[in-house]
């Protein structure tokens, strides 16, 4: 398939996709959504030797994303609004979701929509350029593509509703100082250093990635009781795969695995 607003290609297991709107600094109108959407399932139907890890990135120097179309939004009736921020939502989801990790790349401004959907991917890398916002307040708006979820999540909630109140936009450094982002980089390392550590990922046993990952996910917020029986649950299935025996086997023969995601 071809996309107008996407940019997406592979590095062997390692996937990129760049988000190409620069003309609004890849805000996120339907399109885009659209786009991303069919993208992201197209890489859900993918086995683990060819897809492991997945970057997301904006193109050009100044955007990762500057939130959702304004121009888009500012005609919206309250029902049409309510299917945009389902669409949002669904399509954050599913990054969220994804089996494998998916690392943010911001090369710029994350705002709104934009810092929305570098919270719905596993971590954050960013350029020292980089700046995140949730500025919906300025424009009578509220965040509504899972701001109000994810970020408290990430910086706690005191962090999150200053953020959120004052539509301050903050930089690179201080959403690192905050834990909003895991490495400042300078815009030149940024996506090199992204694809190396989604190429270290793609290296790993794959299933127990994805094991890993949903467990996090599912026991966040979750009574200990629950947690724990969700990580236990999701510890057993790996005893069923050929990764986990040839991990176990190869570090007992003092040899590299061999892993192949069954
Ligand atoms: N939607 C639509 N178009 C946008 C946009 C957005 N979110 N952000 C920028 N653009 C467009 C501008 O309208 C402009 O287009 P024209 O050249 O046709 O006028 C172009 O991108 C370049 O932008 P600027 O000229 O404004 O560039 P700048 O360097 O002066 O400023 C900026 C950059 C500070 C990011 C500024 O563009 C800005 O404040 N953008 C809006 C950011 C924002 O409020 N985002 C939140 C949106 S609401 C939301 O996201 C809700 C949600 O939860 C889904």
């Amino acid at each position: 398939m071809s996309y107008q607003t996407l940019k997406l290609e592979n590095h062997g297991k390692v996937w990129v996709m760049t988000i190409s709107r620069p003309e609004a600094l890849n805000a996120l109108n339907s399109q885009v959504i659209d786009e991303m959407s069919a993208a992201i399932a197209m890489l859900a139907q993918k086995n683990f030797s060819e897809c492991a890890a997945l970057v997301l990135t904006g193109q050009g120097e100044k955007s990762f994303v500057a939130g959702g179309d304004i121009k888009e939004m500012s005609s919206l009736t309250s029902a049409q609004a309510l299917k945009f921020a389902e669409l949002g939502h669904q399509l954050l989801n599913s990054f969220e979701n994804l089996k494998i990790p998916v690392i943010a790349a911001v090369n710029g401004f994350a705002l709104g929509g934009g810092c929305e959907l570098a919270l719905a991917c596993d971590f954050i890398y960013a350029s020292e350029n980089a700046k995140f916002a949730l500025p919906e307040v300025t424009l009578g708006l509220m965040p509504g593509f899972g701001g109000t979820i994810r970020l408290s999540r990430v910086v706690g909630q005191n962090r999150a509703k200053e953020l959120t109140y004052t539509g301050e936009m903050i930089s690179a450094a201080e959403a690192y100082r905050i834990g909003l982002v895991n490495k400042v980089l300078p815009l030149a390392e940024l996506l090199p250093a992204a694809i190396k550590t989604a190429q270290t990922i793609s290296s790993r046993a794959p299933v127990a990635i994805a094991h890993a990952k949903k467990s996090i996910l599912r026991t966040f917020d979750t009574e200990m009781n629950l947690a724990t029986e969700i990580e236990a649950q999701e510890f057993s299935i790996l005893f069923e795969t050929k990764d986990m025996r040839e991990g176990t086997t190869a570090f007992l023969e003092k040899r590299k695995p061999n892993f192949t995601g069954l």
